[in-house]
């Protein structure tokens, strides 16, 4: 089979992470104050949830707020909470409907009371869904992740529940508030921005990473569809030979 054909034929990633990024810019060049940005960026998670439903992604997790981002003047980060709840209540239905589960991820903790029971419920209500897990980060931040899985790990240890001797990748993975969830086989950010800042430090180990200039409210099925097409002609080597990943290659296109 020619390597044109393998990598036409190849797999839509599992799991898509994106980093959405550029919604005050977008305000910024329109006069507009930095929350209109985020309700346009609001918009953009909707269409990227049925594109990804359409292309057969059974993951997708979306980084809306990060661990970092507390520092931004109170006004903005009231005015994302009231956006997050407006989203959870609207959307409701339509993730019942479609089969969309939600999880959040993150130090669920700092959030307030209302966000966190609104956020509770949404979970347990789209629980049995099974189109699209649809990942939430909020709160987080890679390092405050692994660190609390740190925590998490010690306190057992020290009680005699686990035998460090035995940990490993895996069993430590467990810990992460990502837990049974696959890696990210992408991670795309928008805006311009060469950085991961604190995104799922561990999952992303061997990510594809697709870097586009758009910001997020432009963001579109068709710069989606750039993405998924270069993921297509990436050649993931997970370490290892070429000709030692060619049977996955071949699996994956029978
Ligand atoms: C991303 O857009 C959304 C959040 C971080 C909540 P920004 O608000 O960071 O937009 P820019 O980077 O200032 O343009
Ligand atoms: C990353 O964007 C966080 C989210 C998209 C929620 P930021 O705008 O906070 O990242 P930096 O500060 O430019 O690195
Ligand atoms: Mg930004």
């Amino acid at each position: 089979m020619s390597d044109f054909i393998k990598t036409a034929r190849k797999l839509p990633p599992e799991h898509l992470a994106i980093i959405m990024d550029g919604n005050g810019r977008w305000a910024e060049q329109r006069g507009l104050p930095r929350v209109a940005g985020h309700q346009q960026g609001v918009e953009t998670v909707s269409l990227v949830i049925d594109e990804c439903i359409r292309h057969g992604i059974r993951f997708l997790s979306l980084f809306a707020f990060s661990s970092e981002n507390w520092g931004r003047p109170r006004q903005e980060i009231d005015a994302l909470m009231g956006l997050l709840l407006q989203y959870l209540s609207s959307q409701r239905q339509k993730m019942l409907t479609e089969g969309i589960r939600l999880r959040v991820i993150g130090d669920s903790s700092r959030l307030s009371k209302p966000v966190q029971s609104a956020l509770t419920e949404a979970e347990k209500e789209t629980s049995k869904g099974q189109t699209l897990t649809l990942i939430l980060a909020l709160s987080y931040g890679g390092r405050d992740e692994i660190m609390r899985a740190a925590k998490k790990i010690a306190q057992q240890a020290l009680d005699g529940h686990l035998d460090i001797e035995q940990l490993d990748n895996k069993s430590f993975s467990a810990f992460l508030d990502t837990g049974d969830l696959p890696e990210p086989d992408l991670l795309i950010r928008t805006s311009g921005e060469v950085r991961i800042s604190n995104f799922l430090l561990w999952q992303a180990a061997y990510a594809e990473f697709y870097f586009t200039d758009v910001l997020w409210p432009n963001f579109d099925a068709v710069e989606l569809q750039k993405a998924l097409e270069e993921y297509s002609q990436r050649k993931r080597r997970f370490g290892l030979t070429d000709d030692q990943n060619e049977p996955q290659i071949k699996e994956s296109n029978d």
